[in-house]
């Protein structure tokens, strides 16, 4: 994986000084830099463990074990697919497998465009609504196989328009 750049490192720097001396520095680190730029990646756990004298094992197993931290980039759009019991029993399998096949990329993956990442979700208290899918947080509700192409068609279309407006 790439190195984070000079600006990353030195925010990071300055994240460590703003929380070094807090009770519990270490997750208000990694959330800090995780709102920030999106992931934590090992680099950057091997500065604060050498900064805060904590072996980079043991941040290694809090980054992997909350969902909250990735330790990849994610892509501009992170799509989440539903499947929690509600979802799963609505067809929300195949539609995970349907996405996979449209964007070429397997779950928790980027698109090579820095696009869209797939992300597999549990239950998020929609059952109503399922089989459901998230985009950047808005709930799509009863989505179907077939909506796919034309839901991310529609992002990329977006995407088109504000590259155009913006160049
Ligand atoms: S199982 Fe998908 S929202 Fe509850």
């Amino acid at each position: 994986m790439n190195p984070i750049s000079a600006y990353a490192k030195q925010r990071l720097d300055e994240i460590i000084t703003q929380y070094k001396e807090v009770k519990t520095p270490l997750m208000m680190i990694l959330s800090a830099f995780q709102k920030e730029f999106g992931y934590v990646p090992l680099e950057v756990q091997e500065i604060i463990s050498k900064r805060l004298d904590i072996p980079v094992a043991e941040i290694y197993g809090i980054v992997t074990f909350y969902s909250m931290f990735s330790l990849k980039p994610k892509g501009k759009y992170v799509v989440g697919i539903c499947l929690g019991t509600a979802c799963y029993v609505q067809n929300a399998q195949q539609i995970a497998n349907h996405l996979e096949e449209i964007l070429g990329i397997k779950p928790g993956e980027t698109t090579s465009d820095g696009l869209f990442t797939i992300d597999i979700l549990r239950c998020l208290g929609a059952c109503a609504l399922a089989p459901v899918m998230v985009i950047n947080g808005k709930i799509l509700p009863h989505v179907k196989v077939n909506d796919l192409q034309r839901i991310i068609d529609e992002y990329i279309k977006m995407e088109a328009a504000t590259y155009a407006t913006s160049h």
